[in-house]
């Protein structure tokens, strides 16, 4: 029996997730909700929260998943990208536990992790196949060819897709993460009521910045004219703002299915929760005659079970790392 401790902390939730001969066992997530206030993630307060949240959360991941400690056969920690403060958070405490257990340690990158999430259950793709790999901090376009062998052939020039939504949120008027609640409105809303610029850019990269200004000037010109604008058009305001970013992931995507004539397409990371890109994806797919693969919501977002999958499968290479192991706040995919 192999088990895996899973640790994640790359950001703003402190995860541990169990998982035994490649099945997740428990997924424990701890969000930190010190960060609303200030409408984005603080990184000192981010790595305090995780020193108070990572104990409870093991303990909980090991009771959920009907197991004793001694029963772990290796720890996987989340080594980057990420904010150095919270890694350092998961690190450590992988590294101290693996010394105490004097069981391996397995270094992941996050990354890799949150396409790795698609390993977790059934339908799984089959290698090469795309992903789209969209969260707060990368949009990359990653051309999967083994489970560690990723080559990135398109990402962003300037904002990640997450920061497209969260950044729009904000000049709507609505609380950080804004994503989840612009996706919520634009189920209301007409998505061709405002015309929003598409960026030209060159290849398989995107950019987002003149989306955001674009939106900001918008909004600045009709509160002119009508101070209550926010108030009475929030729903067609984020159907328009959703349908255009689901918009420039989605051409890329198609271009990359043309270009590589690999026709299998995935979604990861917390943008991939995105109802319009979810709907649009399965458009896509059917026009494409592509197979398409869309993570549960659950392992979407930030989530120790990606982490534990990627340990597992890293575990059958043997590819352990020493005590000496340090976090990285910038990783290649
Ligand atoms: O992968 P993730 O949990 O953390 C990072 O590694 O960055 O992604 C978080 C991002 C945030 O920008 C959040 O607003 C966005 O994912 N997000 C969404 C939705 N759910 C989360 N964006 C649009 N629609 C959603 N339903
Ligand atoms: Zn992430």
């Amino acid at each position: 029996m192999t088990v895996i401790l899973g640790i994640e902390s790359s950001c703003d939730e402190t995860s541990a997730s169990i998982c035994i001969d490649g099945k997740i066992k428990s997924n424990i997530i701890a969000n930190q909700l010190v960060h609303a206030k200030y409408g984005g993630v603080v990184p000192e307060a981010a790595s305090r929260a995780h020193q108070q949240n990572i104990i409870p959360t093991v303990h909980e991941a090991i009771k959920q998943a009907n197991i004793a400690k001694e029963d772990i056969s290796a720890v996987a920690f989340t080594r980057g990208p990420g904010l150095l403060g919270s890694l350092l958070v998961g690190t450590s405490f992988a590294k101290s536990f693996a010394l105490a257990r004097q069981i391996p340690l397995l270094d992941i990158n996050h990354m890799q992790a949150h396409i790795l999430a698609h390993f977790i259950e059934d339908p799984q793709p089959q290698f090469p196949f795309l992903c789209l790999t969209v969260s707060g901090g990368h949009t990359q376009i990653v051309l999967v060819k083994d489970y560690f062998e990723m080559e990135l052939i398109g990402e962003t020039l300037d904002d990640a897709a997450g920061e497209a939504f969260d950044k729009t949120a904000k000049i709507l008027g609505l609380p950080y993460p804004g994503g989840p609640l612009i996706d919520k409105y634009a189920a209301t809303g007409n998505a061709r009521a405002f015309a929003l610029p598409e960026p030209q850019i060159a290849g398989l990269n995107f950019s987002f910045s003149g989306l955001k200004t674009a939106i900001l000037y918008l909004v600045q010109r009709e509160m002119r004219q009508d101070p209550e604008f926010l108030n009475t058009r929030m729903a067609d305001l984020c159907a328009s703002v959703q349908e255009r970013i689901v918009s420039i992931l989605l051409n890329k995507l198609k271009k990359a299915v043309q270009q590589t004539g690999v026709r299998q397409i995935a979604i990861a990371g917390g943008v991939s929760a995105n109802s319009g890109l979810r709907t649009q994806l399965l458009g896509l797919g059917k026009q494409l005659r592509a197979e398409v693969f869309i993570p549960k919501f659950e392992y979407c977002t930030d989530n120790a079970a990606m982490i534990a999958i990627a340990g597992y499968h890293k575990f059958q290479k043997g590819e352990f790392v020493g005590q000496d192991i340090t976090p990285v706040a910038r990783m290649a995919v």
